[in-house]
């Protein structure tokens, strides 16, 4: 059993610390608390990378809202997308006429949620928006953009803050780029 400073050597490169992410997420509270006053909220994070995102964001939104989750994967166990969308748990709340706003971790291909916009349009919401912590246009595929970013990363395989490589790192404070080795062999 490892703890977090020995999973520290397996990062090349700390991208963004805990305090930065924490007074963007403030700033994007801000922006969704103006831009959504009135209307009826609905959070819908993607399970599980969203998991410490979703909490720090339904904590800077000032609004009545309701949330809710889904669990989707792109991705099997390693680091390059595979465009297969699988859906592991639907959501829960009837979304009809309400106003979505999807959670996700880090913006990559687009496959993930350009399915998962897809399908929720198909139930009638007033609107639907996306709201992602990172965003890395490098590897966009589909045509999906983000209403609310946090940060632009570079080309490069990162974790912490809820990503993870093959179910690890998640639980790092920060989100770091992965030293290369630990996933080549
Ligand atoms: P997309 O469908 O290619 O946009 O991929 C989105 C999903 O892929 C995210 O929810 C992540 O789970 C995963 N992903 C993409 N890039 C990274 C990364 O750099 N680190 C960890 N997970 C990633
Ligand atoms: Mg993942």
């Amino acid at each position: 059993m490892i703890n977090k400073l020995d999973m520290m050597s397996d990062i090349q490169e700390i991208l963004l610390t805990e305090e930065q992410i924490s007074a963007r997420i403030k700033e994007l509270g801000a922006q969704i608390t103006e831009d959504y006053r009135g209307k009826e909220l609905v959070l819908i994070g993607i399970l599980k990378g969203v998991v410490p995102f979703y909490a720090a964001m339904a904590q800077a939104i000032d609004l009545q809202l309701q949330q809710d989750f889904m669990s989707v994967s792109s991705y099997g166990a390693g680091t390059v997308s595979s465009g297969k969308l699988i859906i592991r748990k639907d959501i829960d709340i009837d979304i009809e006429g309400k106003d979505v706003l999807i959670l996700e971790d880090i913006l990559d291909s687009g496959r993930t949620l350009r399915g998962v916009v897809q399908m929720f349009e198909a139930r009638r919401p007033a609107s639907v928006k996306i709201c992602t912590l990172l965003d890395k246009p490098a590897g966009r595929v589909e045509n999906v953009a983000a209403a609310y970013s946090g940060f632009v990363v570079p080309d490069a395989f990162v974790v912490g803050y809820g990503l993870d490589y093959a179910g690890y790192y998640r639980n790092l404070p920060f989100v770091g780029v992965l030293k290369p080795s630990v996933y080549q062999d």
